[in-house]
């Protein structure tokens, strides 16, 4: 049965405003939300253009002297108390989520897990603000300071509307900064009520602001503006790369987590069932709209037939459906052309000779509902030059680590690979030559709050989460003192 009381915490908490210092703001031009799994519009979030960006901007500016300057184990104490009332929401902030991303419900309330786990990390890294001392060469003693950058400009994608907010700002804040959020127009729900959770926990007026409508117009003002001193985005490669053009005249600081084609590799001595449970893991995170997700599979081809075969049996059994109905693993995809892009990867693989080995079709409930699908053979370029964001799984056979490294490198991305085998020294060697930012080693789960998180090559660079996540959000500064 449908978990109605879920679907009602939800749209309890939804709010119709965004939020510029702390005041909420409308307007008469909207943007509609929809929830993918009906297509039935949620709400409105005011279309806010130039003008109220700049006031965000403003804002941001002007209280950034006192909260950078503020006691970092008073930041903390302010991270901590958001984190408890994010705690105490977990099932409105995660219905919420369901409802405006379609992840189901029990997901959901994971990422609300998830996106706190980031604050609490955070609270402790403003705690260790450390500095050095060194002796200079000059005779002088070097101290250095990490240093707030400045007022920041967050821009969230759709995919985890909570935790994409939290890594971002949990540093930002703790560091010092000051921030103006933009979440993607299809969940800003929940960033909105993250903020007013905020600002519960003692956030000062202006530190953050969230402002809605167009990705292009807030997206200029924000890059343009010389008070923003730092851009961190998530999101696809060619805006990425439009951001941190736009952000060069003003030499902003710019942390990019952009797009990834992450290779799943399974050699012949790795433990099949595991291997195939753990893709399943990875791949069905979010409905297979994660950038980390695996996009291609490569299987030596001893096992292959067999990893395939399992693989496809057991995918063939996940629950698709709403994401308040129980035990739904998978849910519908955002919006209509994610659809055509399974459709568009599904039958370029056909054409080259892949076969559908379970899936491959529209799923019989309709609308962006997909069935879990798995191919077998057929050309894998495709996949080194284009993420799915899809429930697709493409499997290929490979003969030598060489040449299967050689597939894994081919790519412009280079954000998450996985590896499965049992042989530690081939786990490491491979592991060590593979181009991306993580891998996963007989895992298909590499996010956690504590790990750092990012790409290389077209996928982005700087670092989220772990011990590196707050340098992204400070300046060392060093002050040399004379001693006489
Ligand atoms: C993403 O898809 O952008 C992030 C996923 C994660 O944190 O694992």
């Amino acid at each position: 049965m449908t978990d109605t009381t879920g679907r009602e915490a939800g749209l309890a908490l939804l709010r119709e405003h965004a939020l510029i210092a702390g005041e909420p703001v409308t307007s008469t031009k909207r943007i509609a939300v929809d929830d993918p799994a009906t297509g039935e519009i949620l709400g409105h979030v005011p279309e806010l253009g130039v003008v109220e960006t700049e006031r965000a901007v403003h804002a941001a500016h002007d209280a950034f002297p006192a909260w950078s300057r503020s006691d970092p184990h008073k930041r903390a104490a302010v991270l901590r108390e958001w984190a408890r009332l994010i705690d105490e929401n977990t099932q409105g902030l995660g219905a919420l989520m369901a409802l405006e991303n379609g992840k189901p419900f029990e997901e959901a309330k994971g990422e609300v897990a998830y996106a706190n786990s980031f604050l609490k990390w955070f609270a402790g890294e403003a705690e260790r603000l450390i500095g050095e001392t060194q002796d200079s060469p000059l005779g002088h003693v070097i101290l250095t300071f990490r240093e707030a950058v400045g007022p920041c400009a967050l821009i969230t994608p759709w995919n985890f509307p909570a935790a994409m907010l939290t890594r971002k700002l949990g540093p930002a804040l703790a560091a010092g900064c000051t921030a103006v959020v933009k979440p993607a127009s299809q969940t800003p729900f929940t960033a909105i009520v993250l903020a007013e959770l905020a600002q519960r926990a003692g956030l000062p007026q202006g530190v953050l602001s969230v402002v809605t409508g167009d990705a292009a117009t807030i997206g200029g003002v924000l890059t343009a503006s010389p008070l923003i001193r730092k851009l961190s985005f998530t999101g696809s490669t060619p805006i990425g790369r439009k951001l941190a053009e736009q952000c060069a005249p003003t030499l902003k600081r710019v942390s990019m987590e952009l797009g990834g084609a992450a290779p799943l590799i399974v050699f012949a001595d790795a433990d099949l069932d595991h291997a195939v449970a753990e893709t399943i893991k990875g791949k069905f995170r979010n409905s297979g709209q994660t950038c980390v997700c695996p996009n291609r599979v490569y299987v030596e081809r001893s096992v292959a037939d067999d990893y395939a075969r399992k693989l496809a049996e057991a995918v063939s059994k996940i629950p698709v459906g709403g994401a308040f109905e129980p035990g739904v693993k998978v849910g519908p995809l955002i919006e209509d052309k994610a659809i055509r892009k399974v459709q568009d990867h599904l039958a370029l693989t056909k054409a080259s000779g892949g076969a559908v080995l379970t899936g491959g079709e529209p799923h019989a409930l309709g609308g962006r509902f997909f069935q879990p699908t798995v191919t077998f053979g057929g050309d894998d370029a495709l996949f080194r030059r284009e993420e799915t964001f899809g429930p697709l799984i493409p499997v290929f056979p490979f003969d030598t680590e060489e040449e299967v490294l050689a597939k894994a490198n081919d790519s412009e991305f280079g954000l998450a690979s996985y590896l499965f085998t049992r042989d530690l020294d081939r786990a490491l060697r491979i592991g060590r030559r593979i181009e991306a930012g993580m891998i996963g080693v007989n895992t298909g789960l590499i996010s956690t709050a504590v790990a750092p998180f990012g790409g290389v090559k077209q996928s982005g660079y700087g670092r989220e989460g772990s011990i590196h996540g707050i340098d992204e959000y400070v300046d060392v500064k060093q002050v040399t003192l004379a001693l006489r």
